[in-house]
């Protein structure tokens, strides 16, 4: 791009107000994978993940990326890795989150769809890290208590708004679960 264009994009960059969304399926102990893979299937969550991420740019570590497999379509999988080396069909790789947001602010410009929420999309480091910019978290609370694995990072429930959207009942193996909007009450760490 010309520095001219740069500039201009960067003005407009600067005008647009983005929002960075968390979406994530977690336990009661805050549990959301086993290191390679989440640990529980619950009918709906691919339907809800897709219809909460279409359009948007995926932030996400490396090893989450490495756990799905693929470039999901109709997004941008922007994936940090220290890496310098690390490539995938589809995914533009990324040295750090600052990186992460520019890219994500920069595609979702050129889309020029009017979308402005960029999704922080884990797993555990990439919550940890991107989880001070979330105005809002869409979250799915699972009923269940793994021993082990990833935890999303510890965060402080009455900093939120929690409005509870849809709660499904345990069926057979299926633990119960329910989905829920938290808004933060604070301003997220700024974006721009
Ligand atoms: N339940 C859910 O909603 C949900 C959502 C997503 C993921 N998950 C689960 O979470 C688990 C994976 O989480 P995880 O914490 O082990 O890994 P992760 O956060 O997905 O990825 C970690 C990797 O990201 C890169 N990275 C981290 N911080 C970085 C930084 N500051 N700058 C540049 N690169 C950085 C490094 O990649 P390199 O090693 O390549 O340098 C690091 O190894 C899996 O079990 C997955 O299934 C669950």
């Amino acid at each position: 791009m010309k520095a001219s264009m740069k500039k201009q994009a960067n003005n407009f960059q600067m005008a647009r107000s983005f929002h960075m969304v968390c979406v994530v399926a977690m336990a009661k102990n805050r549990v959301i994978g086993d290191g390679n893979d989440l640990l529980w299937q619950l009918p709906g969550d691919l339907k809800r993940v897709k219809q909460l991420t279409m359009g948007c740019p995926l932030i996400m570590g490396r090893r989450t990326f490495d756990s799905i497999g693929r470039a999901l379509p109709g997004r941008l999988s922007v994936v940090m890795t220290r890496d310098k080396r690390w490539r995938a069909d589809g995914a533009v790789p990324v040295a750090s989150l600052a990186a992460a947001i520019d890219v994500a602010k920069d595609w979702l410009i050129e889309q020029k769809l009017g979308e402005n929420r960029i999704i922080l999309f884990g797993g555990g480091q990439i919550y940890k890290a991107g989880l001070p910019y979330c105005k809002t978290i869409e979250a799915t609370f699972v009923d269940a208590e793994p021993s082990v694995g990833v935890k999303f990072p510890a965060f402080n429930s009455r900093a939120w708004n929690d409005k509870l959207l849809q709660q499904f009942a345990a069926e057979g193996d299926m633990p119960g679960f329910s989905y829920h909007h938290l808004t933060r009450k604070r301003d997220a760490l700024s974006l721009n």
